[in-house]
């Protein structure tokens, strides 16, 4: 087996330091070795009193957790980081955490020299593959979240299933040298979190909804829904995918448009079937 790549927390925090003028997440960081997961490992540090910008690392998760239930593989040579959250947003919104996530870190990656889009909804896209994901997790009162953990995991050198491409290998087989190491991917990483929150928290959805949209792959792209051929042409304001169906020449009444909640179609990549 190969030794376990292991983070340096002083090298993010003097590049945190050196990035920022002003800090709108107080990050305080908090570096494993293995943990089942890095969203659970937080969720018991903020039990025991932990705080709104806590920040957990791990070297590799025995049990990452991904969208939708299933898991996230999570050998070492990834990224795999959870950053608490205090905030109040409408349970029905939550949504945007993951787009204000998805968005800030994908501006902050393209800064870098690398080429990242989105695939709606919490999908990062490398050379049509899957670089990374983000899950979301939140704690509610009432109808309002009051907390959440937003985990992202971004594949640097670790193995990666066909979908996926690992950013450590694309920049050499590129010649881009964007991202130097995994603390700098983590650095660059908090500073698109912080950068895609404060985005959503101080300007809103208004201003954050076409910011996110601008940056997704997916606009234009066929797609059957319920066996009928559509065309994605955008995201709603409530988060859904918009898909415009294509009119049968014999049909005199338009197919109305689809709008489809987060979870409900997979969209695929280009070289798989799911
Ligand atoms: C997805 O399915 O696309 C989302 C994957 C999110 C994985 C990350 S890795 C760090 C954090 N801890 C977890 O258990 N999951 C998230």
């Amino acid at each position: 087996m190969l030794n376990p790549v292991r983070l340096e927390q002083e090298k993010i925090e003097t590049a945190l330091n050196t990035a920022r003028q002003q800090a709108y997440l107080p990050f305080s960081l908090h570096l494993y070795e293995t943990v089942n997961s890095t969203n659970q490992t937080l969720w018991e540090l903020l039990q025991n009193g932990a705080t709104s910008g806590t920040v957990v690392i791990a070297t590799e998760q025995t049990a990452g957790r991904g969208q939708w239930g299933r898991q996230w593989l999570s050998q070492s040579g990834g990224l795999y980081i959870s950053t608490a959250i205090a905030l109040t947003l409408d349970v029905i919104n939550s949504y945007q955490l993951t787009f204000a996530t998805a968005w800030g870190i994908t501006r902050q990656l393209q800064k870098c020299n690398i080429p990242v889009g989105i695939k709606w909804p919490n999908d990062l896209i490398l050379n049509q593959r899957k670089l990374g994901g983000i899950l979301t997790e939140t704690k509610i009162s009432g109808n309002k979240i009051n907390r959440a953990v937003i985990g992202v995991g971004i594949n640097w050198s670790n193995p990666v299933p066909d979908t996926g491409i690992n950013l450590q290998s694309w920049q050499k087989l590129h010649h881009v040298t964007g991202i130097t190491n995994l603390e700098n991917l983590a650095t660059q990483v908090l500073l698109g979190i912080e950068s895609g929150i404060e985005c959503l928290l101080e300007k809103g959805i208004d201003i954050l909804l076409p910011r996110y949209t601008n940056l997704l792959t997916n606009i234009g792209n066929s797609v059957y829904v319920e066996n009928l051929l559509g065309t994605v042409i955008g995201v709603t304001s409530s988060g859904c995918l918009h898909v415009r169906m294509e009119n049968s020449e014999s049909k005199s009444v338009r197919t109305p448009d689809f709008y489809l909640q987060p979870g409900t179609i997979s969209l695929g990549y280009s070289n798989s079937s799911n």
